[in-house]
């Protein structure tokens, strides 16, 4: 197959069915065409979190009208696309599987390449997608359901993980904490609508997150049970507590240290550019603190929008970008991950992986 990976705008399919969003987006060059998304999150908070049977099934129904949809509000026939790019892993390996076997006969039917996406990656590489011209050294701030990490990339081939996730990632801190508050799934918007009903000031004590805590690493599950021992040991006592002000301080304690270690970061390698990708990255109060301790620095913030933190095909386009200019593309025996260690997430090593 012949590959012009020096096309200036390259038009590139992005799928995503890692948990519980049937996505699929277009771009051109890092232009974004269209982005749709169907989700099965309503119907996963019924269970209170993600039913990986459901999503599969969810996924197997949508898929095709999904991709359908983008293609025709890109405005683009299929036979525009230059290349498929799909996530892989890490995820539900039922989920991934869905829209896997789908980018792949896609590509074949189309005769067009595919690219092998690492969902991280895509996270990461969300940042583009609000600006375009993102140029290294800077460094990321990576905070979703499955990581909390802060990355330092010094130029494009280069990567390097200072501190990753010792036990929860802060996502998951929140979808506990939210449940122990009877909040449904996702913890995260619904921790952040309970804030609102007080006065959002953090009243309840919670255990210092950067004590013996110095690196870049983090720790949430302390965090997480100062949470529910504090609200197990009030309905213990009969005693009524604020959902609102436990909401207020979880989320002070949660979100302070993850700014505090990136502007450390920051310093430390002498960037003049922050981002940030992930779920929580959606969160009002992580992006306000963001923005004025970068503000106060003379940092560059670079946050994608909000819908592009949680989980889309944008990103996954936005990453398939970079891949087909390397012309890192992947064969149709490609088989799903369910887990990847952040460690072979790092772009040296994710190249020839596929
Ligand atoms: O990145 P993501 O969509 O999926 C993973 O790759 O893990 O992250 C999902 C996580 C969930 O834990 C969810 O509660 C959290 O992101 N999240 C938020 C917000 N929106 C989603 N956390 C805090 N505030 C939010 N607004
Ligand atoms: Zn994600």
């Amino acid at each position: 197959m012949q590959v012009d990976i020096h096309k200036e705008n390259p038009i590139i399919l992005g799928i995503e069915t890692s948990c519980d969003e049937t996505a699929a987006a277009v771009i051109c060059g890092r232009k974004l065409l269209a982005d749709e998304i169907a989700s099965s999150a309503t119907t996963q908070a019924l269970f209170g979190g993600v039913v990986p049977e459901i999503a599969s099934r969810m996924h197997t129904d949508e898929i095709s009208a999904v991709v359908a949809r983008a293609v025709e509000k890109a405005g683009i026939r299929y036979d525009d696309i230059d290349a498929v790019a799909v996530t892989y892993g890490a995820g539900l390996l039922g989920a991934l599987l869905v829209g896997l076997s789908f980018a792949k006969s896609f590509a074949y039917a189309l005769g067009k390449p595919l690219i092998a996406v690492n969902h991280i990656r895509g996270h990461l590489a969300a940042a583009y997608l609000d600006c375009p011209t993102l140029k290294p050294p800077f460094v990321t701030l990576l905070a979703s359901g499955g990581h909390t990490a802060i990355l330092y990339t010094p130029d494009e081939t280069k990567e390097e993980v200072l501190g990753g996730t010792l036990d929860d990632a802060v996502g998951e801190a929140y979808d506990k904490v939210a449940r122990v508050l009877g909040l449904s799934y996702p913890g995260g918007p619904n921790i952040e609508k309970c804030i609102r009903e007080g006065d959002g000031k953090p009243v309840v004590p919670m255990p210092k997150m950067l004590k013996g805590g110095g690196g870049y690493d983090f720790s949430y599950s302390g965090l997480k049970t100062a949470v529910i021992n504090y609200c197990h040991t009030k309905e213990q006592k009969g005693e009524e507590y604020s959902k609102a002000d436990v909401a207020a301080s979880f989320e002070h304690a949660a979100i302070d240290v993850l700014v505090q270690k990136t502007m450390s970061a920051a310093k430390e390698k002498g960037v003049k550019t922050v981002t940030a990708g992930g779920g929580v990255v959606a969160n009002g109060y992580l992006r306000k603190r963001l923005q004025e301790e970068c503000d106060k620095r003379g940092y560059a913030l670079v946050l994608p929008e909000k819908r592009y933190c949680t989980d889309n095909a944008a990103m996954i386009a936005s990453e398939g970008l970079i891949q087909f200019r390397q012309g890192n593309f992947a064969s149709l025996e490609l088989n799903a991950k369910a887990s990847i260690p952040l460690s072979a997430s790092l772009r040296k090593e994710t190249k020839g992986e596929s």
